[in-house]
């Protein structure tokens, strides 16, 4: 059994720990960076590709030709295997929870919500169809069309034909906003890959919820993202870095500074991507299962001593659920507030760059790795 992880968190409460920020003004690494979130990932806390005819599919894109190392490990992992293991079979709870929902097996593998999660979801012959399991664009964003980001991405100079250790700063720039335009989530983005979590992570439709399927993983971006899930292997095709390495590389930035602006962004998109399910929720099941990540993380804002934190776990508050019930009624009062710590966030990432953070590692190395049962079976805590 694994520990629910955000019991963990109120015994940090204990500690007392208040963590005091300094703004900083000239970090050009995160300044640089706080560009607006991706655009296909940000809508709803339950968005995942808004156009599927732009999912290409790591075969097509060849993402291998030139990443390897981060192929192989996003192979061995629960995302990879998800659509083989809850979409292929229609046994057990794929089918309780189907059958719940009116979902055929066919659909399972094209139009159903399950394949959202569980799949990669492109569009062939005019169909939907589910071409693996998570992928990588699940997390970094669809990739295909003439001006989508894949071909910005790999395009060093105008020519093609200049290797990416000879593009100029002023190429590289351009190329990254195009990327970052075309809805290309990277690793610079840690508010956007975290929401895109998010999107998977915490389950709003209530049907499903009901028929017994979860309505929250007890989820954090550092644990969650630094086990079988990391592929940092950009620098060194042998060693999975613990951050970013070309990241680390490029702009400069740390280890502990990633973990730490992980670690409060991690919370932000959380409460913001809860907030937003909340909002039209009705059922009674799904609201109590929101209850826990919403208060958890709103508390542990407050733990931070910025104005943005403060004020985002403050204007939360108002909004936990309680045993019986939403606190209002108003969706339209949920979905402002979303928006308003979206806002906090920005301002946050805009603001810090983790430097001034180092009291928070104290809370961050209690939190292992995680790496789920089936990965522990196969492959043991290794990477
Ligand atoms: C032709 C080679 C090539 C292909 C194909 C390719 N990449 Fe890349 N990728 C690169 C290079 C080179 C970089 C480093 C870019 C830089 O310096 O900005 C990179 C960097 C990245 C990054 C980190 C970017 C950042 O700024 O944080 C991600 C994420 C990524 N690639 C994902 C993918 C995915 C997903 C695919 C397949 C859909 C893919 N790449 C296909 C060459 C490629
Ligand atoms: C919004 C995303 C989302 C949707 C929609 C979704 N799932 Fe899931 N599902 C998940 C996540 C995330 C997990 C893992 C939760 C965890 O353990 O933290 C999961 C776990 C599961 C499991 C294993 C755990 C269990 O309850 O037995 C099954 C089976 C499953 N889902 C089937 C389905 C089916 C069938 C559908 C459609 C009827 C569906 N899911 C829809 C995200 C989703
Ligand atoms: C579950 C979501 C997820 C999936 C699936 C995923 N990535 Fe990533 N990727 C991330 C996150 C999060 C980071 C930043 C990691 C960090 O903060 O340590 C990242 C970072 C990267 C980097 C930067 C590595 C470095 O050393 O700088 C590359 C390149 C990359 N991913 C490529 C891929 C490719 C290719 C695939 C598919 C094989 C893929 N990713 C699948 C979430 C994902
Ligand atoms: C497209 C939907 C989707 C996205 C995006 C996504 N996940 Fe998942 N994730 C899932 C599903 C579905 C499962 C459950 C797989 C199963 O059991 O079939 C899962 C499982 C996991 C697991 C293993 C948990 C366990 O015990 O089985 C980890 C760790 C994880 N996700 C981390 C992340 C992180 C970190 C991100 C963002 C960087 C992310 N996920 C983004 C859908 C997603």
């Amino acid at each position: 059994m694994i520990k629910h992880r955000f019991s963990r968190v109120r015994m940090w409460r204990f500690v007392g720990i208040v963590i005091a920020g300094t703004a900083f003004s000239n970090c050009s690494a995160l300044t640089a960076t706080a560009a607006e979130p991706a655009t296909g990932a940000v809508a709803s806390a339950g968005t995942k590709f808004s156009d599927h005819t732009r999912v290409m599919g790591t075969a097509k894109a060849d993402c291998k030709k030139c990443h390897v190392s981060e192929v192989a490990a996003a192979m061995k992992t629960v995302h990879f295997r998800s659509a083989e293991q809850r979409l292929y079979k229609f046994t057990g709870n794929t089918k309780k929870y189907a059958d719940a929902l009116g979902i055929k097996q066919a659909e399972l593998l094209s139009t159903s919500v399950c394949a959202d999660c569980h799949g990669t979801v492109a569009v062939e012959a005019g169909q939907k169809t589910v071409i693996s399991g998570v992928s990588c664009e699940s997390c970094h964003g669809a990739a295909g069309g003439e001006d989508g980001w894949l071909n910005a991405h790999q395009s060093y100079h105008a020519s093609m034909k200049i290797p990416r250790g000879q593009e100029t700063d002023e190429h590289k720039a351009a190329r990254h906003k195009k990327c970052d335009t075309a809805g290309m989530i990277r690793s610079t983005d840690i508010y956007g890959l975290a929401k895109n979590c998010y999107g998977c992570h915490l389950i709003g439709n209530e049907k499903l919820v009901a028929a017994g399927h979860k309505a929250a993983s007890v989820f954090d971006l550092v644990s969650w993202s630094t086990g079988e899930v990391r592929h940092n292997f950009f620098m060194n095709k042998e060693v999975n870095a613990a951050a970013p390495s070309l990241w680390m590389e490029s702009e400069k930035g740390t280890v502990a500074n990633r973990r730490r602006m992980k670690f409060v962004l991690g919370m932000f998109a959380q409460v913001e991507a809860t907030l937003r399910l909340l909002a039209p929720a009705s059922e009674g099941a799904v609201i109590k299962q929101f209850r826990t990540p919403l208060r958890d993380a709103a508390e542990l804002l407050q733990e931070v001593d910025t104005p943005e934190t403060l004020e985002a776990g403050e204007l939360v508050e108002d909004f936990v659920p309680s045993r019986t019930g939403k606190k209002s009624e108003d969706s339209e009062e949920y979905l402002s507030a979303a928006d308003e710590i979206a806002e906090h966030a920005r301002a946050f990432v805009k603001a810090y760059d983790g430097s001034t953070f180092a009291d928070l590692d104290e809370i961050i190395e209690e939190t292992p790795a995680y790496y789920s049962q089936q990965y522990k079976q196969t492959y043991g805590e290794e990477n």
